[in-house]
């Protein structure tokens, strides 16, 4: 076997480790074994690109490893599962200002480091100048997209800020970057020229990408972040393209396509297109706390009585369990509910909380069994026959207006049936709404009842009071 055969055959390994971790990925039981194969997959296609190349010295390629490693994972061991978003949309920045960067480089290797007078269309062929372009272009907008992302989700920057005629502003800054890239490659063999030409593509991105996520809610940032995760993909397709490295391609391909069906799952979960949600959505809308009239509220002492009783008990997380950290707390409660003879299961709604997975990974985080979680679909039917339903921190998902009021925001998304249960008892600080910023009838209703105050410390008060009484 000769050194290309190898590097093929280990080619194909690192993109089959990549496919069959996508695969795992799917499902919560598998997905930490997913994420460590297609790890494995990253640092195998790494090395090969590197070593396949031979523009870096080996040394490099360790340091790069080792410091780049590093970042990785003080951040992730320092982060909270809320914070997963945030550090999402770094990574991503990370992605597109990488083929940003390779696409840079080798427009340099070509133009500025080639003594002889050429374009770098000339030196690399007119569809590897092409993709060089794009890959600059749309590594620039993911980069700074990203940016904007982790810094409108920190609240760092908020509101929705109206930027007049967006659309054609954008079309106009797309254009031009686009132009400036192609007379850079094509035309223009002038090596500074040429380099301000490029500089002048990375500007004009980083404005349209500024134009595109500032304007868009904090609270609409993880189907943005989605989205520009799909791109990185797509940088990184083009920036194989541009180098003819056909891992790059194939790697690429599979994030953009990974990164794009998500973004469709959200949207369809949510029921909102990715136009209504790139547009502003109804996230620029002043919320409407609405007028609410009969609602019952009870303390946790007379809450653990009706707990005490229960034989099935659904619990539902929503993003305020992940934002007061109360994951430990709840399955504290299920345990001593268990203890005392009831049936508890957790349900899952698609887009409860921030970012697709977000209660998974919360639930995971306190080491709630999987079999103890249940998705929306298997476990819908079953709140009719239920006693009672403990609500922590979640509004928008277990909303009938989705159901009863065609002219909601929220009509059409799928919700978790919690009011047919023969108890529900709803854990939240007020009657504040959640994030599609609506009235939420299920409080209402006569068979819930709200237990006012911060999820943990309500869920930490219910369980030591079953524990005292039993
Ligand atoms: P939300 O509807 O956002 O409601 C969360 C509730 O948590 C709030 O009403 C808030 O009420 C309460 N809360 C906040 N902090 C709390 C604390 N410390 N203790 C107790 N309660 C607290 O959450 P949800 O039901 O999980 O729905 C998620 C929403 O996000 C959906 O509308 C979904 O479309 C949207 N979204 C989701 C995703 C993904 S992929 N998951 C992506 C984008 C958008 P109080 O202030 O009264 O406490």
């Amino acid at each position: 076997m000769t050194a290309t055969d190898l590097t093929a055959v280990l080619a194909l390994a690192s993109i089959a480790l990549f496919v069959f971790g996508l695969k795992r990925l799917s499902r919560v039981r598998t997905a930490r074994s997913g994420n460590a194969l297609m790890a494995a997959g990253m640092l195998l296609a790494i090395l090969l690109t590197l070593l396949e190349m031979g523009l870096v010295d080996y040394r490099w390629i360790i340091v790069g490893l080792v410091v780049g490693g590093a970042i990785g994972y003080v951040t992730v061991a320092r982060a909270q599962a809320t914070q997963m978003p945030e550090i999402v949309a770094r990574f991503n920045g990370f992605g597109g200002a990488s083929s940003a960067l390779v696409a840079l480089s080798l427009f340099w290797a070509v133009v500025v480091e080639t003594p002889d007078d050429a374009t770098a269309a000339a030196v690399l062929g007119g569809a590897s100048a092409v993709t060089l372009v794009l890959s600059v272009l749309i590594g620039a907008v993911t980069l700074a997209g990203s940016v904007l992302a982790e810094l409108k989700l920190r609240g760092t920057i908020g509101g929705t800020p109206r930027i007049p005629a967006r659309g054609p502003m954008m079309g106009l800054l797309a254009l031009a970057s686009l132009a400036f890239g192609a007379v850079a490659v094509f035309a223009i063999e002038d090596p500074v020229v040429s380099s301000l030409l490029i500089m002048a593509l990375v500007v004009g991105s980083i404005l349209m990408s500024v134009a595109l996520v500032v304007p868009i809610g904090g609270a609409d940032m993880p189907v943005v972040i989605s989205l520009l995760n799909s791109l990185s993909g797509l940088a990184a397709a083009a920036t194989g393209f541009a180098l003819g490295n056909q891992l790059l391609i194939i790697a690429g391909t599979i994030v953009g396509a990974a990164g794009l069906i998500l973004t469709q799952i959200m949207c369809v979960a949510m029921n909102r297109s990715l136009v209504n949600v790139l547009i502003g959505g109804f996230s620029g809308g002043a919320p409407d706390h609405g007028e609410y009239g009969h609602v019952i509220s009870a303390d946790p002492e007379s809450a653990a009585m009706v707990l005490e009783a229960a034989q099935s008990v659904i619990i539902v997380p929503g993003y305020g369990l992940a934002a007061a950290r109360a994951q430990n707390a709840a399955y504290a409660l299920a345990q001593a509910l268990q203890r005392q003879g009831a049936e508890v299961r957790f349900a899952i709604h698609p887009v409860a909380g921030r970012m697709p997975g977000h209660m998974n990974v919360v639930l995971a985080e306190a080491e709630v069994p999987y079999e103890l979680l249940h998705e929306m679909s298997e476990i819908n039917q079953d709140f009719a026959e239920t006693d009672v339903v403990i609500v922590v921190g979640a509004n928008d998902v277990v909303n009938p207006a989705a159901r009863t009021e065609p002219g909601s925001p929220i009509a059409g998304m799928p919700i978790l049936d919690v009011g047919n249960a023969r108890r529900v008892f709803v854990i939240k600080r007020s009657l504040s709404p959640g994030y599609a910023g609506i009235k939420n009838p299920l409080f209402e209703q006569e068979n819930t009842v709200m237990l006012y105050g911060d999820a943990k410390e309500m869920l930490d008060q219910l369980a030591n009071e079953l524990t005292a009484n039993a």
